[in-house]
């Protein structure tokens, strides 16, 4: 009986309990075993009562649960070759050789690094006398396939990331509320959000709440932002408007690379000399990644869980490391390694200002 395992890991994102639990019964509806490796990486290298046989019932009412009640940890130890030893020889003693990880670019290339060093762990478990050769025989391989779990919406070569449209919906209600306050009182909100270095979540809410202006890290406004934000929020005040909101990514920049901070964009509403506009600044940070995962995210959580684990299933030592995307409405099976390094091509592409690119690189993402 096959014995597959699904773990979460890095920085929780709405839907990863929709994924545990599609992964569980699809698994235990194809006639394998399921477990789940709480706390992440560090579940691997501890093993133990972290490594838990799952059953049907298990993850009754999980797709409804926001975070993630498997656990995530960050882990250093599973940075060592012995942490990895370690996780290996846990997976053994389960009998485990299928592993399917819900988490960001990094906890991926982890995995596939995991991966790839397999047979030498496995060896290296042979040698220290650990396992015998013959009780290895069956796990001479490891198949692993990623989900991306992430708020963000940052890996490239997949139009969403479980969790994104819910963080995005949490924005947009938060927007609303701000929203009549700053009405009543004819203020500007300067409101930050989430998304590392992308600037998804900014753009879309941007879009969604109709938001004055925003600053996203792919492409930094020209040199006269200044000039330009206020002749806007100017021009719509002039319109009538009684509210102003700016939507600003934590990661966004000028064009020289430096942070554009919320004081920044506060100072210069504010400015008596200026707009003179009373201005507060909002930071939403981590309502944007708790609470329940809305439809989209449930539902995309469980067609890809059914798909990661069919496609664990068929794995073979040949074919490369898989991650599960969605592109126009259609799950899909990718390259994970060509994923991530696209990912990372477009954050290279920020780093060296070369925003261009960057958003050259994000609009095929977006389009494709
Ligand atoms: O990657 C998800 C994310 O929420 C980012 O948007 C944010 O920059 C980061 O994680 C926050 O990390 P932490 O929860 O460790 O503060």
């Amino acid at each position: 009986k096959k014995k597959i395992a699904i773990m979460t890991s890095g920085g929780d994102s709405p839907g990863m309990n929709g994924v545990v639990r599609a992964c569980v019964r699809m698994a235990i509806h194809l006639g394998c075993d399921a477990y789940c490796v709480y706390e992440g990486y560090e579940g691997l290298v501890r093993g133990g009562s972290l490594i838990r046989k799952m059953q049907w019932y298990d993850v009754r009412g999980w797709l409804s649960e926001g975070g993630t009640l498997i656990g995530t940890a960050r882990c250093m130890a599973f940075f060592e070759r012995d942490g990895r030893l370690a996780a290996a020889r846990n997976l053994i003693a389960e009998g485990i050789d299928a592993l399917i990880i819900c988490g960001g670019d990094g906890s991926l290339t982890g995995a596939d690094r995991f991966r790839a060093e397999w047979p030498s762990l496995i060896q290296e478990l042979e040698d220290k006398k650990v396992y015998t050769a013959a009780q290895l025989e069956p796990y001479r391989h490891l198949n692993i396939v990623g989900l991306v779990g992430s708020i963000d919406n940052d890996l490239s070569g997949t139009d969403a990331t479980i969790g994104c449209y819910s963080a995005l919906s949490r924005i947009c209600n938060a927007v609303d509320l701000i929203e009549a306050t700053a009405s009543s009182h004819s203020r500007a909100f300067v409101i930050e959000v989430m998304g590392r270095h992308c600037g998804w979540l900014a753009l879309m809410a941007g879009v969604a709440t109709g938001a004055d202006f925003i600053f996203i890290p792919e492409k930094p406004r020209e040199d006269n932002w200044r000039e330009e934000m206020c002749g806007i929020v100017e021009h719509h005040r002039k319109l009538g408007k009684r509210k102003t909101i700016v939507i600003i990514a934590e990661g966004a920049l000028d064009r020289e690379g430096n942070k554009i901070s919320p004081d920044m964009v506060k100072d210069l509403l504010a400015d008596k000399k200026g707009l003179g506009l009373d201005t507060r600044i909002t930071t939403l940070g981590h309502v944007q990644r708790g609470g329940t995962a809305v439809a989209y995210d449930r539902m995309l959580a469980t067609l890809q869980g059914v798909e990661a684990v069919k496609a664990v299933l068929e794995a073979t030592p040949e074919t490369p490391t898989c991650v599960i995307t969605i592109n126009e409405n259609k799950i899909v099976r990718k390259n994970l390694m060509e994923a991530v390094k696209e990912t990372k091509m477009v954050a290279k592409a920020i780093e060296s200002q070369d925003f261009d690119r960057a958003m050259g690189l994000r609009d095929t993402e977006f389009s494709e």
